[in-house]
């Protein structure tokens, strides 16, 4: 039947192609889905996790209770079941979740329950087991964010944040400490007060632990993950134009992806603390707000000119990256939608990696790309130093020149001392405008991935 369909060039096994046999002969099953991988030297594990979300998009456009998949050939069978899971759950799915109509909410992933999955494979072995029970949890974290990023600003505020990642870690097993507006003042997050200065919502700093149960692996060092949370940024006085404003919820894509790793990591349990952390604001201009010109003096006493107050996020995480250095950490790693100009560099392909240390920074790359969220190094020289030199105050929020991926990862240099840090401007990659043939538009929870496996390594 496949061969039929080939001759008559309805399927060609190119990636993406999908086709829908009835009642293959022979077979004791309904309906027979070919899903089309390219070819066998291509083969990987994301070419899984795509199948696995072609199938579950198409299974649910038709209401199909269940699906068995025939697991292909990889060179790591756990690898494949892992990303197979990850793609069924993940795939399907819209960001409607506001329209009234239940008809027309269909796609909803938010309100559907998941259809059955069964894998076939010539032998079930435990790693297999278990990596679908991580492939679910896996999932279940993205899931999470992209509600978290899809929820619109009017009801994504910093309180609201806190209080669902009080949800999510509660269920998980990690321990979450929020600050409210009056400990943040007291506690010297000069970044966070003034960027949330000009919002009637007010900023929470909110901390995430998960600690391991040996007593030998609590006193580990642990990986201490940042998250950019600003629920909306508007620009502040420095104010974005109107066209596309409204892509700023996202801007706590980055606070999203960390908390929905920590829900996982709770779950999945590795062998070294992990410590999450968001300070989480909203970016408003009023007669309260920053100034263009202002300096504010930071957590860690550094004081930042305020040039353009749309250059916020690099202000609520030099505070974040301060203070993460009191946990002690093995390594630093933070996610932010920081620039515009990362997407100028690398486009919605790669997020823009970089770091004080090319060992951590190429850990963070390889695992990124070992669960198909792409990420590219760009370079930190010390000539680009003087891109964030200012003329009254020890930094300045505005890069003089045009690499302006590279002057923000400047700035939050000057914030990690000596510790091992690596930080992901996923500006470009938090948001997919269009759907692909495995998954659907909008926010598209990268990053929850890495910074769960970069939890599993052991080589930092
Ligand atoms: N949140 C934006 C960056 C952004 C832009 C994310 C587009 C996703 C899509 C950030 O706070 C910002 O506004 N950055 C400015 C910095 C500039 C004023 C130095 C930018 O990129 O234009
Ligand atoms: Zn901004
Ligand atoms: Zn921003």
């Amino acid at each position: 039947m496949i061969s039929d369909a080939m001759k008559g060039k309805e399927f060609s096994a190119k990636e993406g192609e999908l086709i829908l046999l009835h009642n293959p002969p022979g077979l004791d099953v309904r309906r027979l889905l070919i899903a089309g991988l390219g070819k066998e030297k291509d083969l990987s594990t994301e070419s899984c996790r795509r199948l696995g979300g072609m199938a579950s998009r198409r299974l649910r456009k038709q209401s199909i209770a269940g699906m068995a998949v025939v697991l292909p050939g990889h060179h790591s069978e756990s690898a494949a079941v892992q990303a197979l899971v990850e793609g069924f759950l993940i795939g399907p799915g819209g960001i409607d979740a506001y329209r009234t109509d239940k008809k027309e909410r269909e796609k909803d992933p938010y309100h559907g329950s998941y259809t059955r999955l069964t894998l076939l494979t010539s032998s079930v072995t435990s790693s297999m087991r278990k990596a679908a029970h991580i492939g679910a949890t896996v999932a279940e974290g993205v899931i999470l964010v992209r509600r978290l990023v899809n929820t619109p600003g009017n009801l994504m505020t910093p309180v609201v944040l806190a209080s669902e990642t009080r949800k999510a870690c509660r269920k998980a097993g990690v321990s979450v400490s929020v600050l409210n507006e009056k400990q943040i003042r007291d506690k010297g997050f000069g970044g966070v007060v003034a960027v949330s200065s000009g919002s009637s919502n007010p900023p929470r700093f909110i901390v995430m632990r998960y600690i391991p149960e040996s007593a030998k692996s609590r006193k580990r060092p642990p990986l201490v993950m940042v998250g950019k949370g600003i629920t909306f940024d508007s620009g502040g006085i420095s104010l974005k134009p109107t066209a596309s404003m409204e892509e700023m919820k996202a801007d706590m894509a980055g606070a999203g992806a960390v908390i929905g790793a920590m829900s996982v990591i709770g779950r999945l349990k590795p062998d070294r603390p992990v410590t999450g952390i968001v300070p989480a604001c909203e970016n408003m201009p009023s007669g309260s707000a920053t100034r263009p010109g202002d300096v504010i003096t930071t957590y860690s006493g550094k004081t930042i000119e305020v040039l353009n107050t749309d250059a916020e996020g690099r202000l609520i995480l030099a505070d974040a990256l301060a203070f993460a250095l009191e946990e002690k950490p093995a390594a630093i790693v933070d996610i932010a939608t920081l620039t515009g100009a990362c997407i100028v560099a690398l486009g919605h392909v790669y997020a823009g990696l970089m770091g004080n240390d090319t060992d951590w920074v190429e850990i963070v790359r390889e695992t990124a790309a070992q669960h198909g969220e792409k990420a590219w190094p760009l370079p930190m020289d010390p000539e680009y130093d003087n891109l964030v030199k200012s003329d009254i105050a020890d930094v300045r929020n505005t890069g003089k020149d045009s690499p302006g991926a590279i002057s923000a990862a400047k700035l939050l240099e000057k914030f990690v001392g000596d510790t091992r840090w690596a930080h992901m401007d996923i500006a470009g990659m938090d948001w997919r405008k269009e759907a692909t043939s495995w998954i659907g538009l909008g926010p598209t929870g990268y990053g929850v991935r890495t910074l769960t496996a970069l939890a599993f390594r052991e080589d930092y």
